[in-house]
């Protein structure tokens, strides 16, 4: 994105003079912020190995051409991840959720996309950028034929300014080709366009992207009455000729009420030496102060916005808003980390970016969903493990109080690696949210090394360069080393390890702030209590089974909570996910590391946490109560609390009372009888300040469902995640159910994805509209030598009674080989062909006729009207031509001129029938008595009804309302 070194790309000269306007807020700046997600074409697998061409301009062929015909592929919106789209399959990467993508699933590894849209003709002369938040992975994009990105990380945003070579006044065409046969990570990666795409417009003289940092200080670090407000500013000027700029600020507090701020110190305008005449990017710095800020922190997530406006010669031609936060972040080798200058302790979460139902392609909703989620249990902090975040995620965890790591994907100080960091840094950190950087992840063979070291010094002199506000952090898998990363780096992380290394290290690096990046990967099922290898879970109690290098959740924050001076820490994971079925494999295909499951339900974990996380009054009973057949048998029973005493009760007769201890839970032995295990929980005072109850339920008699939300914003993207529980005759969910639930949607929504958590489900969770094809060969084609008009007018052998009884004949090709070109260099003919069509045939919605190849340019004719050209030998080109048919006989005829080699029309010819998608059957097993369906809104305000029904249990329906809502900015 932003080059590391001043681009000479950009002519022009700005001068600049800064002002803290007080005029309202110009709205008439030309900025065009505008998602592109909506209606792109999509294909899944590479048809055109070859369309990619390196040697000349606009010559890459395929999709990548501007007048490939995409009428026969898939219409989707983003995000979009073609990943969870695929099946299962046992051959396929465990550690990736053995779905059918990545390396030896080439087939399904590469995704096509294609979008149009229009530019007016007004639109001249200012700036089109096209930004991709980011796509997984090796993404190629072309505009109107033209290359103008390839950028590989699946992680990064990237952009291209396409300004060259759109067509103002016209339509353009967008080609991406995303590449997933390899894989980064270790994890589930998803595949495809899984972020949001944007087109920006701005004026020749704008703000640069990401060009805007505002930021808080303190003296000592320490929020005080007034707190210094530094904005850093990057103009660009991409005319060639002198720009007079001058940019003002305005800041909004929290109650969006306009904040009286003070220049710091105002000079005068700025001239730039002669030196920069060429350089016309340029950045500067403004100081202000803002008397009695309202801080930000997690529990009270406070807000400002700067609006930052750019004149020239006194017209507004850029505005932009920023959000921003007021507070302080520090890392104290004694006090652990410090927010707002007091001791606050992290209770984080590392977790990946997939969910149930959608895999990778998370509209933004369901972000918020996920923070709202993890807020539940008192998580304050979440580490973006092991990758960049989607800027929506950084979003929702501004808004609703969430800190941020924010992690790098790879160690690396490699040019490619420190522009990846360099965007990162720079798109990211004017987030309130985002409270120190990683970066990288266990790094193995590298992090003891002297060039290891050398390589995390230099990321961490750049965050410095870039954020002199937040440290710097390695998540760091080994004890008392100080060796390699370690000895150069801010924070030190602790990856694992706890015990007597922890305190030894501590003991002699008393000047170095630690912290726990990641820790527990404790393991257990929702819902299962004893472990089942055969069938893929993991016993829920605590420490039942714990990997080698984890640790149950009671030992590790057991061992952090005493110990300020580690900051707190960061559980592996707030969620589940696919991939890394540890302890198993295959027929398990996602984590059991989760606090709450891959849908967002808890697991039993849960409790613990919000019991020493949180200052609500907690009190847990496990397992369900649910064991017919082990009557008389000892069950072991945890309650999970915060109360000082608990007793527990079974069917009202006491089986005891004890006391707990600070981060730690109880546990019992109970004889199993069917009926009710109660509990109660004690203050100091021994007054009952909780009681809770698990009962043994009834056989399935209902679905049940439950929105988070009943009402939602009809914008196209909003999403109403609602449970869908089995329940007994007296509306308990049934612990043990597993019945198949379908799902019908009407009204204004659309089903997005279903999911139930379950680690070794291989039920799909999403379903598609399939369209019907019907396709009828094109045969016995015909063929002479002829003049051909390189301008495709017509000529008599076109016409439909034209007279070719004594052409040449080609057999059928039908195996999609090029079969025989009869053309050699230079040569010119004319094909024709015939195909009967009837009344049902041209009642189908589309129709198009699909060569297998024109060798090199061909003119195709139905009936005498012409309906494409074809220019791409490579391709297998494909048209229109339902407006030309008619019923009963059609001729097909092309002319085919072949340029070179030897050339002409592959007879592997089609006719496509498309008819109307048959719509999909949704539906979801529940696991363990839940699942979920996630309901999204279209842009028509109105109701949504959904239906669940089951065999032999009673349906139920719930209503969401879609509210009228302005949608987004967005292309057409
Ligand atoms: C860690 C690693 C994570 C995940 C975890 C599973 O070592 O950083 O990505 O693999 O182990 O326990």
């Amino acid at each position: 994105m932003t080059s590391l070194k001043n681009s000479h790309r950009w002519l022009g000269l700005l001068l600049i003079s800064i002002a803290f306007s007080c005029a309202a807020a110009d709205t008439n700046s030309p900025r065009e912020h505008l998602s592109l997600d909506a209606n792109w074409k999509f294909h899944l697998g590479d048809d055109w190995p070859g369309a990619l061409r390196l040697d000349k301009a606009g010559a890459s062929g395929g999709p990548a051409a501007e007048k490939f015909n995409d009428n026969s592929w898939r219409t989707l919106d983003l995000p979009h991840d073609w990943a969870i789209e695929l099946p299962f399959d046992k051959n396929a990467d465990g550690s990736h959720g053995f779905k059918a993508v990545g390396p030896g699933f080439p087939r399904n590894s590469v995704g096509w996309y294609r979008r149009t849209f229009e530019l007016p003709a007004a639109d001249a002369g200012k700036r089109i950028w096209l930004t991709f938040d980011g796509a997984f992975r090796d993404t190629t994009v072309w505009v109107n034929g033209w290359l103008v990105t390839r950028h590989e990380s699946g992680y990064y945003p990237f952009r291209a300014d396409i300004t060259d070579v759109a067509h103002f006044g016209g339509r353009n065409v967008i080609t991406v080709k995303v590449d997933a046969n390899k894989f980064e990570g270790w994890f589930y990666e998803g595949a495809g366009i899984y972020r949001h795409v944007w087109l920006d417009k701005t004026a020749p003289v704008a703000i640069a992207p990401d060009g805007i940092f505002v930021y808080s200080k303190f003296k000592d670090n320490v929020p005080g009455v007034d707190a210094n407000i530094v904005i850093e500013t990057r103009l660009i000027n991409s005319q060639t000729n002198y720009a007079k700029v001058s940019v003002g600020y305005e800041i909004y507090g929290p109650n969006g009420e306009k904040v009286r701020v003070e220049p710091f110190h105002q000079g005068p305008p700025i001239s730039l030496p002669d030196e920069d005449v060429m350089s016309s990017e340029r950045d500067f710095k403004r100081l202000l102060w803002i008397r009695s800020p309202e801080l930000w922190s997690p529990e009270s997530p406070k807000l400002y916005k700067l609006v930052t406006t750019v004149e020239v010669d006194g017209n507004v031609v850029d505005q932009k808003e920023t959000e921003f936060g007021i507070r302080t972040f520090a890392f104290d080798p004694t006090n652990g980390f410090l927010l707002n200058g007091k001791h606050y302790e992290l209770y984080g979460t590392c977790n990946h970016q997939d969910m149930a139902g959608v895999g990778a392609a998370l509209p933004d909703a369901l972000q918020s969903f996920r923070v709202a989620k993890l807020k539940e249990f008192g998580c304050n902090a979440i580490r973006t493990s092991h990758n960049p975040p989607t800027p929506e995620l950084l979003d929702a965890c501004d808004h609703l109080g969430m800190i941020i790591m924010d992690e790098s994907r790879l160690l690396g100080s490699d040019q490619e690696n420190l522009q990846k960091w360099d965007d990162q840094i720079r798109r990211d950190r004017n987030h309130a949210c985002v409270g120190i950087w990683s970066i990288a992840n266990e790094e193995f063979s590298v992090e003891d090394s002297p060039q290891g070291a050398a390589v995390a010094r230099t990321m961490q002199d750049y965050v410095k360069r870039l954020d002199p506000t937040r440290p710097v952090t390695y998540a760091a898998p080994e004890g008392d080393t100080f060796a390699g990363i370690n000895g150069v780096i801010d924070v030190r992380g602790w990856n694992y390890h706890i015990g007597a290394g922890m305190d030894s290290y501590h003991a002699k690096h008393p000047d170095q702030p630690e912290v726990g990046t990641e820790q527990a990967s404790t393991v257990g099922t929702r819902g299962i209590y004893a472990n089942d290898p055969a069938r893929g879970y993991v016993s829920s109690y605590d420490n039942d089974h714990v990997p080698s290098w984890g640790n149950s959740a009671e030992a590790w924050w057991g061992f952090f909570a005493p110990r300020p001076w580690l900051s707190g820490g960061f559980v592996w994971t707030g969620f589940d996910y696919r991939g890394e079925p540890t302890p198993y494999s295959w027929p398990c295909i996602n984590s059991h590391f989760g606090i709450m499951d891959t849908c967002g339900f808890p697991k039993d974990n849960f409790y613990y946490y919000q019991s020493w996380w949180t200052t609500n009054t907690v009190l847990h009973l496990l397992p369900h109560w649910n064991w017919a057949g082990k009557e008389g048998q000892e069950i072991r029973v945890d309650a999970l609390s915060n109360c000082k005493q608990v007793e527990l009760f079974l069917n009202g007769t006491s089986q005891g009372k004890q006391a707990m201890k600070p981060n730690s839970k109880l546990t019992w032995q109970v004889k199993y009888a069917p009926g009710t295990l109660s509990a109660k929980g004690f203050d100091d005072a021994g007054k009952v300040i909780a009681e809770t109850k698990v009962e043994t339920t009834g056989e399935p008699a209902a679905v049940q469902l439950t929105p988070n939300r009943t009402t939602i914003n009809a914008d196209g993207e909003d999403v109403s995640v609602i449970t869908v529980s089995v329940a007994d005759a007296q509306g308990r969910t049934v612990p043990t159910a597993g019945n198949k639930i379908n799902f019908a949607i009407e009204g204004a929504g659309k089903i997005l994805g279903v999911g139930n958590g379950d680690p070794s489900c291989h039920e799909p969770d999403t379903f598609i509209a399939q369209p019907t094809v019907k396709s009828i060969p094109v045969n016995d084609w015909r063929w002479k030598l002829a003049d051909v008009p390189s301008k495709g007018s017509l000529v008599p052998e076109y016409a439909p009674d034209f007279d070719d009884s004594s052409w040449n004949t080609i057999k059928p090709k039908t195996d999609g080989d090029s079969g025989d070109m009869f053309l050699t260099e230079g040569q010119t003919a004319i094909y024709r062909a015939h195909v009967k069509l009837s009344e049902d045939d041209l009642n189908n919605p589309a129709v198009q006729v699909r060569f297998g190849g024109i060798d090199d340019h061909g003119w195709i004719f139905v009936n005498n009207q012409r309906v494409g050209e074809s220019t791409d030998w490579a391709s297998q080109p494909a048209f229109d031509i339902k407006k030309a048919l008619h019923v009963g006989d059609n001729v097909i005829a092309v002319g085919v001129f072949n340029e070179s080699g030897t050339g002409g029309l592959n007879p592997d010819v089609d006719v496509e029938l498309f008819g109307k998608p048959v719509p999909a059957d949704w539906s979801r097993s529940v696991f363990n008595g839940l699942a979920q369906i996630m309901v999204q809104s279209t842009k028509d305000a109105g109701e949504i009804k959904l239906t669940a029904t089951a065999d032999g249990v009673s349906a139920a329906t719930t209503t969401i309302e879609s509210q009228p809502s302005t949608p987004r900015p967005s292309v057409p």
